[in-house]
């Protein structure tokens, strides 16, 4: 399993907000290769698939409801430990608790509406990137 590359979404409330641009600069000010890359908007199946593992939570629904308002900006990244180090920079997913200088930190609403995502293992990843991106599609 290659441990370089992550898988990231620039949340809804991101793409509103008009934050893309400066997400985009911090990741790869931070030493990120762009491999892949599209705006799209995920389904209400796609973001039950994609989020399954929280199907028993409370905030399971409105989760998917976030998720599905509007477009997303999907991205594979590649780096060094790229996993841990994507979420690092991400920070903490609540924001009142993510460290300075994190994305959350300057981006995040609250911890339902977070910004950003990131792969939480190299197996998620790889699985969460192929579910975006076919092969032609990664750089
Ligand atoms: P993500 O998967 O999006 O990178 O976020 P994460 O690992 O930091 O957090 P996770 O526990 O996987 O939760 C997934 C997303 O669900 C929403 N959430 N809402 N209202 C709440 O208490 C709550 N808790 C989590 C957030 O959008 C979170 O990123
Ligand atoms: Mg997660």
């Amino acid at each position: 399993m290659r441990t370089d590359r992550t898988f990231t979404m620039l949340k809804p409330d991101s793409v509103e907000k008009g934050h893309v641009g400066a997400i985009l600069e911090k990741i790869t000010a931070s030493g990120f290769r762009i491999v892949a890359m599209k705006l799209t908007q995920m389904t209400t199946d796609d973001a039950k698939t994609f989020y399954e593992v929280h199907s028993e939570r409370p905030f399971y629904g409105e989760l998917v409801e976030y998720m599905t308002r509007g477009p997303i900006v999907a991205a594979i990244l590649e780096k060094d430990n790229a996993v841990e180090d994507f979420r690092t920079l991400v920070g903490a997913t609540n924001p009142a608790e993510a460290a300075e200088g994190t994305i959350r930190k300057i981006y995040a609403a609250s911890i339902g509406e977070n910004a950003v995502h990131g792969s939480d293992s190299d197996e998620n990843a790889a699985i969460e990137g192929a579910f975006h991106f076919s092969g032609r599609e990664m750089f």
